[in-house]
């Protein structure tokens, strides 16, 4: 079997070498001549742990070319994995079209029946509403000469090898028993996952619902955790452990508590980013609006995200005594192992402060090149969070890197000046606060103001009487 993967960003190049790393051959199509050039090289284009080790591994039954058209002729199956940005009002379908397009002027002269797949998250009916009529219309085929099946990826930036080579489950949207069969010899090498056959827009559905899900888990807390900050002694942390502790949320097995990672996800922070959970809530939000169904909780869910920043920025400008008059962001990655800076918190904050005419510092492990290229020269750019912090009246750490952990509070308060405070946006020094670090104020944690909390239930309009 030939496998030809249309893209190569961490999706499409990802797909390619985890379906190389099981037996298959495939042709990752890009036309952008320098990837081309990296790939065949063995080095991988995109900053993703463990993806060069395995391209290289698996150089050999992988080829790469900007020639869409002799990639697909001699492919049994055609994976798009191409963007699907969301354009301000709806989800760009732009480079979908493209590539059924070329598929289907492609595969016109073919005799071989080949499957169509659809591995980029697009909205339901995009797979049989979209491509199909595309794909049929340029190759002048019959429907039951071509296969198509949409097949959703859940890779997670900075795991997505793993993620992978270890799927929990494999979606597959088929539109008929031969598709079907194809598809489980694509994924013959993964016995291990669960194989979860449906139809194609079930399959899309699937996609945003999981994502859409754990973007409302995030802004759930972010609420909860608004109301903690009112409340004395309440720490949104500790509630939170409180319901992971359900045994629906976490089951007790023998005698094992098991805790599930989705539990993570249910922490105050700094609002979600990345190209995923933004672009897709909206896609799905307008959508949704497109079918007139009343959307209040993605919608209040995006509100929620959108405005957590602002809150967490005045938090620190509320806290600090004095005017701020430079900031420093630890954290530019939309999150830890990606250099990726799309919807990046971090990035917004620099923006937030800019715009306010406050100085800024950035400092991030892998991702100031990519950080560099949206802010320029307006800001100033450290390795060393330690330096970063040097002359800031606020610190935000906006990106949960491992190795902010193993700087001390004493080196911290070491740079920092006497009076300024650290904001831990996603409560990464938590351990550290029962020692009541004088610096650090926690989101979703309570915000003393003047040495108190400013709280009481009596003047919130329950009274005594
Ligand atoms: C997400 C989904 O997890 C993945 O299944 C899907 O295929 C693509 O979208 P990704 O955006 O790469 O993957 O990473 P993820 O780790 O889920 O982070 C998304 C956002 O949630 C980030 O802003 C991150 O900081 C935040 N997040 C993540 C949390 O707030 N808490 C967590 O425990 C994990």
């Amino acid at each position: 079997m030939k496998i030809a993967v249309f893209g190569t960003g961490y999706v499409g190049l990802v797909t390619a070498v985890g379906l190389a790393n099981t037996g298959k051959k495939v042709i990752c199509i890009d036309n952008d001549l320098e990837k081309v050039e990296k790939i065949r090289k063995g080095i991988s284009p995109i900053y993703e742990p463990g993806l060069d080790a395995l391209l290289l591994k698996n150089l050999e039954r992988l080829a790469i070319t900007s020639n869409a058209a002799d990639a697909i002729t001699a492919s049994d199956v055609i994976i798009i994995a191409v963007g699907t940005p969301f354009d301000g009002n709806r989800i760009d379908l732009s480079y979908i079209r493209q590539a059924a397009r070329e598929i289907g002027e492609a595969i016109k002269n073919t005799d071989d029946y080949k499957v169509v797949v659809v591995k980029s998250t697009v909205v339901p009916d995009t797979t049989m509403g979209v491509v199909r009529p595309i794909v049929l219309e340029h190759s002048g085929k019959q429907e039951e000469e071509v296969g198509f099946c949409m097949n959703p990826e859940f890779l997670r930036e900075g795991n997505a090898v793993e993620d992978f080579l270890d799927p929990d489950r494999i979606v597959l949207g088929v539109s008929s028993p031969e598709v079907e069969a194809m598809m489980r010899e694509v994924y013959d090498g993964y016995r291990d996952s669960a194989i979860l056959i449906t139809n194609p827009t079930t399959a899309e559905m699937i996609k945003y619902t999981a994502n859409s899900f754990l973007a409302l888990t995030i802004s759930f807390s972010n609420e909860i955790a608004r109301i903690c900050e009112n409340l004395p002694g309440v720490d949104s942390e500790e509630v939170f452990n409180g319901v992971i502790h359900d045994k629906r949320f976490s089951p007790i097995i023998g005698k094992e508590r098991i805790t599930p990672q989705l539990a993570s996800y249910l922490r105050a922070g700094v609002g979600f980013g990345g190209s995923c959970f933004p672009k897709d809530v909206k896609a799905l939000r307008s959508f949704s609006k497109g079918l007139k169904v009343d959307g209040k909780l993605l919608d209040g869910l995006l509100h929620i995200n959108e405005t957590q920043l602002e809150h967490v920025f005045s938090m620190g400008l509320k806290k600090f005594s004095g005017k701020a008059r430079r900031i420093a962001v630890l954290g530019t990655a939309f999150k830890p192992n990606t250099d990726d800076v799309r919807e990046s918190p971090g990035v917004k904050l620099a923006q937030m402060a800019l715009g306010q005419g406050i100085q800024v510092a950035v400092q991030d492990y892998v991702a100031l090149s990519n950080t560099k290229a949206l802010l320029g020269a307006q800001v100033e750019y450290y390795d060393d969070p330690l330096e970063a912090v040097e002359g800031a009246d606020i610190v935000f750490v906006t990106t949960i890197w491992p190795q902010y952990l193993d700087i001390s509070e004493e080196d911290f308060e070491k740079h920092m000046p006497e009076q300024a405070i650290m904001v831990d946006t996603r409560s990464h020094f938590k351990e550290r606060k029962a020692k009541k670090w004088r610096h650090r104020i926690g989101v979703g944690q309570p915000l003393p103001v003047n040495g108190e909390v400013e709280y009481s239930l009596r003047n919130n309009g329950y009274g005594i009487h």
